[in-house]
Formats: C-alpha cells, structure tokens, sequence
C-alpha cells in the first residue's frame, strides 16, 4: 500500500525536525511548512492524507486556516496542536471539524494513535464514496449513438408500459443487464424489489424451492416454509438472466407463471398469485434454440411480447470514444493515474476493431491499460486486443507445429496470409473469412506489412 503523507504545520523547528524523524519511522511521508503563506504553497503541489496543525503561526492562527480549508470543501483530517491552558482553542478546532487535539508538550505514542484513528476514519469515508461512485458508474449508460438512440427510446417507453414481459437480447456485453436495470428503475415499480435470477446458475433440484420456495416438510432439508423469488419479487421486477440456459422443466413452470401469474409453492397445494415484471435477457439465440427444439416455441412467444435486441459495440460508431473517455477517467480515478486521452492511432485501432466481447471488454482493455502504465496519453502499446480467433470451420485456422513461435501477433499475422491465400488476394472476401471489416482488414496488414497486390 502507498505510504500515507502527513503534513506538519508548525513554526518551531525543532518539533517539526522531531516530529517529521517520527513519522518517518512509523511509515508514513511527511511534508511540512513554518508558516500559512508556506502552506498555501505546498498544499497546491501535493495532497497531504493528514494535516498535524499548530495554533499559533507566525502569520496567522490554526484554527483560521482550518475554517479556510473547510470552506473550500477540504475533508482532510487534521490534528491540532494546543497548549494545556488553551482547551477553549481545541473546542473551537473540533468544531470546526477537526479530526482530534493534543496538547503541548506533545507525547508521541499518544499522537500516532490519534493520526492512525483519524486516518482509518477518512479511510472508511473514502471508501465508502469509493462503493457509491461504483455503483453509480455500473448503472450508468454512455453513449448516443443512433443505435443507442433506439435503446434509450424503449427504455422510456416500456418502462411506463403495463407490458409485464420484456426480452433483452444482444451479443455478451452489450450492456443487457444494465438496460434490465435501467427499465426498473424508470418504472413505476421502482421502489420495490427488483430480484435477479441467474438461470445457468441454478441447478435443477434447487431452482425450483430458488423461484417458487418450499413449504416446511416438502422435502429432508426443508425445515421451515421458505418463500421463493417470484413471492418476494411481489409488486417488482424479476430479472430472468441467460434465460435461454433454462431446463425444459423449468420452461413449464415459467410459462404458467407468465400465463396465469400463479404458482406453488413445493410441496405446497394452494395458488399462490402474485403482481410482477418479468425482464429477461440472453445472448444466445432464442430463435435459433426454438429451431432445434431446445426452446418451447410457447414460451418463446410469451416472452417476446417486448423485444430490445442490443446493438454490437462494434455498430455504434463515436460511442466507442465516448465509452473509452468514461471508463478512462474511471479507472484514473480509481488507481490514481492522469491519461488524458487516446492517440490518433489507437483511436482508430478502437474504431475498427470488432470488439467481441462489446462493452465489457472494453471496459476491461482500459482498466488493464490504465492499471499497468502511466503516462498523459493512452498508446497502441498500452493496450492488448484479442483478435478475435480464427475459425477452424471456414478455413482459416492457423496451423502451428510444435515449437513454433505461438505469439498472438504472429497468429493474427499467419491467420491474414492464410485468408489472403484463401480468397485469391480479394480482401473483401478474405476479411469475411476472418469475420472482420475490410478497415479491419486494411489495417492489419499495415501493421504487420504484409502486401497484397
Ligand atoms: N452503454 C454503456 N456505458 C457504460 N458502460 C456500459 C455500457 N453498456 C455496458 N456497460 C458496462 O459493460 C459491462 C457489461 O454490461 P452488462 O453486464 O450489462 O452486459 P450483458 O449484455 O448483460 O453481458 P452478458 O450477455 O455477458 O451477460 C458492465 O460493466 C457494464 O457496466
Ligand atoms: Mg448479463
């Protein structure tokens, strides 16, 4: 952990010698100033985590410069410095919003306890605007893109809608769970709960009492009545996620839920009604799994009454930016670095890459990148895309015998020749080989200078 920086403030020399001696072998860095015109100074080089604060100063008091700090909107925890004879200046500092006092002449272990429960203190706060500034920045949706534009326009309308059945579909990452989010909180049903059901997640014995609950001696292990989801959902929203990994089993028993609103519980004889939204999402094909037999076509039908299929990242244009320029002053934020932008380059790196994994690994590139380099502005080398793999069926796999260099690079590189030897040297075809655009395509083989005429 980064050692944390207290900042003495006092005019005696020799306490500040003394002091900065301590800390320094208690761990902590110190920063210090003789005077308030000193202190301005310095505090605008620096952010110090803990202010140690003497009262008498050669141009002004202690506690005049703590009313200064806190009418700026200065949170720093500061420990003030007051002679024994002086309690009404300590009031006065606590007041004010100080974190603690010592008195003159200053016991040490007495002050390090004092600084470490005032820093654990801030801590706790900071996280905890840390938490809140998360959860705010995972509801919020980045972009306006005429995709979006859509996306945004079903959300405002359906939220308000009586249409108690929603089907998100859309490719991973793409941004399902936060449009399934989004609709509940911008309908009336806000206040209530909205309880989420991760379908792939549920083994078939425990899915059921999960959605429906028990009654007490329904089965060895079901000691009480348990109440299921859809009951404590009443008068909420449930989210259905990976609604197409459901059993044929569990594809009954939602459809009657959906038909009639009605269950029971297991082991139980009596209907049970209840009054809930059902948003659901995947991003398989359910039309597809209705194809093979996989999805009851009725179910498929009840569920498809509101569809919103999401758009691939990849289809919205300038949102690319604007999510980038979001999630990298995030992630500066949150490790505490200052890029400021993109190059021209990786801009148009980002533009053409196809994104597979959409929204999510974007995000993910960018807190990897920002996480593990410094710098002012964010560079092609920072930044590690998996190039999407090269698909075996259509002929364009890379073949490597062992001992062969096995570098992403040199696959993608080995995966364009092959496309390009495939496709008689017409990138257009080669590039539907390769599942990408002919941009895509073009700037690969910059990259790696491979010419093709
Ligand atoms: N428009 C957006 N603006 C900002 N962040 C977004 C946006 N869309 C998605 N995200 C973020 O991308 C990540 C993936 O979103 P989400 O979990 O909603 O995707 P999903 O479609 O449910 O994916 P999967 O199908 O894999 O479950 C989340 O961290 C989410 O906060
Ligand atoms: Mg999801």
């Amino acid at each position: 952990m980064r050692a944390e920086t207290i900042f003495i403030l006092d005019d005696e020399n020799l306490i500040r010698w003394s002091l900065k001696n301590k800390l320094s072998k208690a761990g902590y860095e110190t920063m210090e100033a003789a005077s308030l015109r000193e202190a301005a100074s310095t505090l605008k080089s620096r952010d110090p985590d803990l202010i140690i604060l003497d009262q008498n100063l050669p141009d002004g008091t202690g506690v005049g410069f703590l009313e200064e700090l806190r009418g700026n909107g200065n949170r720093v925890p500061v420990v003030m410095l007051t002679a024994v004879d002086r309690s009404n200046i300590a009031v006065q500092a606590m007041k004010l919003g100080a974190a603690d006092y010592i008195t003159k002449p200053i016991n040490f272990d007495e002050l390090l306890a004092v600084i470490e429960k005032a820093l654990e203190a801030s801590r706790v706060v900071e996280r905890l605007n840390r938490l809140q500034q998360e959860k705010d920045v995972q509801m919020e949706m980045v972009g306006d893109s005429p995709a979006m534009v859509g996306v945004h326009e079903f959300i405002r309308q359906v939220a308000r809608s009586k249409s108690t059945t929603i089907l998100i579909t859309g490719e991973s990452g793409t941004g399902k769970e936060i449009v399934a989010r989004a609709i509940h909180a911008a309908s009336d049903r806000h206040e209530k709960p909205l309880m989420t059901v991760n379908c792939n997640a549920l083994t078939e014995t425990l899915v059921e009492s999960e959605l429906f609950g028990h009654e007490k001696g329904a089965f060895t292990d079901a000691k009480n009545l348990k109440k299921g989801i859809f009951e404590l959902a009443d008068t909420g929203t449930i989210f259905l996620d990976e609604i197409g990994d459901v059993t044929q089993k569990m594809q009954v028993k939602l459809l009657r839920v959906l038909e009639q609103k009605t269950f029971q519980r297991v082991g139980g004889y009596t209907d049970i009604t209840v009054d809930i939204r059902i948003i659901a999402a995947t991003n398989r094909s359910l039309e597809d799994l209705v194809a093979e037999g996989k999805f009851r076509t009725d179910l498929y039908y009840r569920l498809n009454v509101a569809q919103i299929v999401m758009p691939p990242l990849r289809e919205r244009g300038d949102d690319i930016m604007k999510i980038s320029e979001h999630f990298l002053n995030v992630f500066n934020a949150k490790f505490h670095k200052s890029f400021a932008g993109l190059t021209d380059d990786l801009r148009a790196q980002f533009m053409t890459y196809p994104w597979p994994g959409n929204v999510r690994e974007l995000r993910n590139v960018l807190e990897r990148a920002v996480l593990l380099h410094d710098g002012e502005i964010l560079k092609p080398e920072h930044v590690e895309l998996t190039w999407p793999r090269p698909d075996p069926s259509n002929g364009t796999a890379v073949h490597t015998p062992q001992g062969h260099d096995l570098s992403l690079s040199e696959l993608e590189k080995q995966a364009l020749v092959n496309a390009l030897e495939k496709s008689g040297n017409n990138q257009s075809q080669a590039a539907k080989l390769l599942k990408i655009t002919r941009d895509t395509l073009r700037y690969r083989l910059k990259k790696y200078g491979i010419n093709n005429h």
